[in-house]
C-alpha cells in the first residue's frame, strides 16, 4: 500500500469568513500541515515597527524586506509564528498590527518575499498542506489540488470580527465593520497580487453556514480530490 499523494489545500477570501478556523480544522481532520500567510505578513509588519522602519514609505519597506527571519511553526493545533527567533504570536493580533499590515503587504519587495518562503514550506509539507491567505489560489500555489474562496457578508463578517476582539480590544460593530471594509479595499485593489478569486476555486459563502458546516463542506471538498486522483 502506497501512502496517499501529498495534497495541496488553498483557502482564501477577506476577513470574517472564518478563513482561519476552517483553514485549521481541516488540516487537523486530516492530518495536513497549516499554513496561515496573514500571520507572516504581519510578522514582517511587526518586525518593522519594532525597528523603526517608517510602515507608510513603500521605499522604506522594500528596502527592509529582506531582513527579518520569519519562521512559520504549521501543527495546526498549535501554529506558531516567530521574526529573527522572537515569538510574534501574540504581537502580531495587535490593532497597531492590522492597521499598519495592508501598507505594508501591498510592496512588492515583502511579497516577493514571502511568497518564496510559503512556496518552500508547501513543498516540503510531505504529508500536505492547507495554506489561507489572499493570493495562494491565484499567485502562490496556482497549481493547488483544491481552491476553496470563502465569502460573507460585511454585516456577518463585521459582527464574527468583533466577536473575537472582545475582551482584547473593545470595539464596537460599526468601527470594526468601518475598519474590515477599509482593509478589503486595500487589499482587494493593490497592484501586485491582490484579493481575488482564482477562475478555478470552489466559493463557499458562509453568510448561513455555522463553522462546523464550513468544515465539513470544505472536509468533504478534499476527499473528493483525493478520491478522483
Ligand atoms: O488574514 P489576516 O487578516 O491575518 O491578514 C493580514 C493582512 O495580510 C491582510 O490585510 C492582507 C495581507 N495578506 C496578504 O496580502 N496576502 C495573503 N496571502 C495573506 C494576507
Amino acid at each position: 500500500q502506497t501512502a496517499p499523494a501529498p495534497v495541496i489545500v488553498a483557502i482564501d477570501g477577506p476577513s470574517g469568513t472564518g478563513k482561519s478556523s476552517t483553514s485549521k480544522a481541516v488540516a487537523a481532520a486530516l492530518g495536513l500541515s497549516y499554513l496561515d500567510t496573514g500571520a507572516q505578513y504581519r510578522a514582517m509588519t511587526w518586525w518593522m515597527l519594532s525597528n523603526g522602519v517608517e510602515v507608510n514609505d513603500p521605499a522604506a519597506v522594500a528596502a527592509a524586506a529582506g531582513k527579518p527571519v520569519i519562521v512559520s511553526g504549521t501543527d495546526p493545533a498549535a501554529p506558531t509564528i516567530t521574526a529573527d527567533g522572537a515569538d510574534a504570536t501574540g504581537p502580531i493580533r495587535t490593532q497597531e498590527v492590522t492597521a499598519a499590515v495592508s501598507a505594508v503587504s501591498a510592496v512588492p519587495e515583502v511579497r516577493a518575499r514571502i511568497t518564496e518562503l510559503q512556496r518552500s514550506i508547501a513543498r516540503e509539507a510531505h504529508h500536505g498542506i492547507v495554506v489561507e491567505g489572499r493570493d495562494i489560489g491565484t499567485t502562490v500555489l496556482p497549481d493547488a489540488d483544491l481552491k476553496v474562496f470563502l465569502t460573507a457578508s460585511p454585516e456577518v463578517r463585521a459582527a464574527r470580527r468583533s466577536g473575537e476582539l472582545k475582551g482584547k480590544d473593545a470595539a464596537d460593530l460599526s468601527v470594526t465593520r468601518e475598519a474590515l471594509l477599509r482593509r478589503d479595499t486595500a487589499d482587494s485593489s493593490r497592484k501586485t497580487s491582490p484579493l481575488k478569486q482564482a477562475d478555478d476555486a470552489v466559493e463557499v459563502d458562509t453568510t448561513e453556514l455555522t463553522l462546523e458546516q464550513v468544515i465539513e463542506c470544505v472536509v468533504t471538498l478534499v476527499e473528493e480530490k483525493q478520491l478522483a486522483t
